[in-house]
């Protein structure tokens, strides 16, 4: 099994405040792995140093053997790494279809909003680019009535897969999801842990999500890695992670300790 991303004592500070601290974490190649811990416990700092939004303060990055750190974003897009933001960052003036395009651009000749749109190669890389947008809309459950509204008029849940489908529309080889489901109702969440796993499954896409939602989190991944104040506590599977006092006790608390309970009670069938 080989890792398509490996962080080795990953460290970032803002002045004396050490978000993420010394992490080694490994992502295996084709898993769909999980990153999880309190509230400020340096979880999006880590996809922002991975992503090259941020420069790390010390430690190495490797994605698919190659060096990370020191790119820009659009370089680290281009080396085969989407990612969706915990805060929706969607383009609200511009349609549904327009915001998988744009995502696309870094791949494109031509200028999508086809600006340059005189030469027939512009016009036809337009037109295949356009398609390519509307199939992924369709892939993340987008319906086909709404490719032309404006994002800022989607529903919430259909700006999150939105979201998704313009981070696919970079043809990344690993996907970074950070909260996918935050404010989702439970009918919009059950669809998107469907939605993420046909992602890895039929994409052949390596999934690595930051959630909240620990009952997505269990169902959903082959392994989990727990932050807490910028630090690496624990890393298995899920039952190990649930099982993990020191997890417990940073973060999962009495109520997922009772739901350790249950799984237990039901033969470890996921409650
Ligand atoms: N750009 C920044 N400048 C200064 N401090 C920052 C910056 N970004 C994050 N922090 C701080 O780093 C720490 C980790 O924040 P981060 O957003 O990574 O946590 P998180 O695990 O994603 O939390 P949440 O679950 O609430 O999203 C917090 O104390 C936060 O205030
Ligand atoms: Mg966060």
């Amino acid at each position: 099994m080989t890792n398509i991303l490996e962080t080795r004592g990953l460290t970032k500070r803002f002045g004396g405040l050490t978000a993420v601290d010394s992490v080694d974490f490994s992502v295996a190649t084709g898993s769909i792995t999980s990153l999880i811990g309190p509230n400020g416990a340096g979880k999006t700092t880590f996809f922002n140093t991975v992503t090259g939004l941020y420069t790390p303060t010390s430690g190495t990055i490797a994605f698919a053997g190659r060096s990370l750190v020191g790119l820009k974003p659009h370089e680290v897009t281009a080396a085969g790494i989407g990612r969706t933001f915990q805060n929706i960052r969607l383009f609200g003036n511009m349609t549904a279809v327009e915001n998988v395009m744009v995502g696309m651009h870094s791949r494109m000749h031509a200028n999508v909003l086809g600006i340059l749109a005189h030469s027939a190669r512009v016009q036809h890389e337009e037109a295949t680019a356009r398609a390519k947008a509307h199939a992924l809309l369709d892939a993340v459950g987008l319906p086909a009535q709404r490719a032309d509204d404006l994002s800022k008029n989607l529903p919430y849940g259909d700006q999150r897969r939105l979201e998704i489908a313009r981070a696919l529309a970079t043809d990344p080889e690993l996907l970074l999801l950070d909260e996918p489901t935050a404010g989702m109702n439970p009918q919009e969440t059950a669809e998107l842990t469907q939605l993420i796993r046909r992602i890895r499954d039929e994409r052949a896409i390596t999934i690595l999500l930051i959630e909240h939602d620990m009952k997505l989190v269990m169902e959903i991944s082959e392994s989990i890695t727990v932050l807490d104040r910028g630090a690496k506590i624990a890393a298995g599977l899920p039952h190990e992670i649930r099982s993990n006092e020191q997890v417990i006790e940073a973060y999962l608390g009495r109520g997922a300790a009772s739901m350790a309970h249950a799984h237990a009670r039901n033969g470890g069938e996921p409650t």
